[in-house]
């Protein structure tokens, strides 16, 4: 089936990147010649979806709205359209897709973070929904991680072993570090949920970091055994924080200038 709508949640003010993100919203921090965001949108584009509700905060929401809108349609998202929804309190991750509730309905939804771009020809949301038994089971995209992703990243519960990509899952533990992780398998920033996830979302209490977690949303999900895996072939680029940013335009840059500017980054290395 096609997923329709996809929610981008854009609200965070990007303590990671400061001073960049003082003023500028971390999802308009820019990659090579575009907001981080606008990659999101043109993935769930990409993947078919129509609409795109991007939860913003109250300050520089209005911003992030402007960048789609302010000249016309960006090329290639001409058939998707925005809608943006204002979290006016940071009150966490799972609060802010529960912003977009009134938006989405009873519609299975994908979920991005912008804070995580695709690699060039890798993209994953046509993976999920393959696997989401026409939309009725909700599926995360996982990645294998190392040591150090693993006070970073939400890893989940495995509830068997891995065939062709796919899993089930148990659950999920946001930022668990090495001695508490239930695997190696962690949440990278993409995901397929059912509308049950909202009514999961509405009732939680404020978890990991005294915020309100996403992945507090998806163990429940898992623990009522409606919740899946899907295994990525290959990594996504992290542009929330300096260094993520810097390796990702180079490697974005690789693929967009091709020889001229790898043969520029050779030089460099010496
Ligand atoms: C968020 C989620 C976390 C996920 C990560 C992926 O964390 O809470 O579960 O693994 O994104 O980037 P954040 O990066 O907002 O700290």
């Amino acid at each position: 089936m096609s997923i329709e709508v996809a929610v981008i949640p854009a609200a965070g003010r990007g303590t990671r990147m400061r001073p960049a993100s003082r003023v500028v919203p971390k999802a308009l921090l820019t990659v090579i010649d575009r907001p981080a965001i606008q990659y999101a949108v043109e993935e769930a584009a990409r993947a078919g979806a129509k609409e795109a509700v991007v939860v913003v905060d109250l300050d520089a929401g209005h911003l992030v709205a402007q960048h789609f809108s302010i000249e016309g349609p960006l090329t290639g998202l001409e058939d998707i359209h925005l809608r943006p929804v204002v979290q006016e309190e940071a009150l966490g991750l799972g609060h802010a897709v529960n912003e977009a509730a009134h938006m989405v309905g009873d519609r299975p939804f994908f979920c991005l973070l912008s804070d995580n771009i695709v690699r060039p020809g890798h993209d994953v949301l046509a993976g999920l929904a393959a696997g989401s038994h026409d939309g009725a089971v909700s599926v995360m995209c996982l990645r294998e991680l190392t040591q150090e992703f693993l006070s970073k990243y939400g890893v989940v519960v495995p509830a068997s072993d891995v065939e062709d990509r796919y899993l089930d899952l148990a659950g999920a533990v946001e930022k668990p570090g090495p001695a508490n992780a239930p695997s190696r398998l962690g949440l990278v920033g993409r995901y397929l949920f059912t509308p049950e996830v909202f009514e999961i979302l509405g009732k939680l209490e404020p978890g990991h970091g005294g915020e309100i977690q996403l992945t507090d949303a998806i163990n429940e999900l898992g623990s009522r055994g409606r919740l899946r895996g899907y295994v990525a072939e290959e990594d996504l680029l992290d542009v929330g924080t300096p260094i993520g940013l810097l390796e990702a335009s180079v490697e974005l840059g690789e693929h967009e200038f091709g020889e001229e500017f790898k043969s520029w980054l050779r030089e460099r290395a010496g």
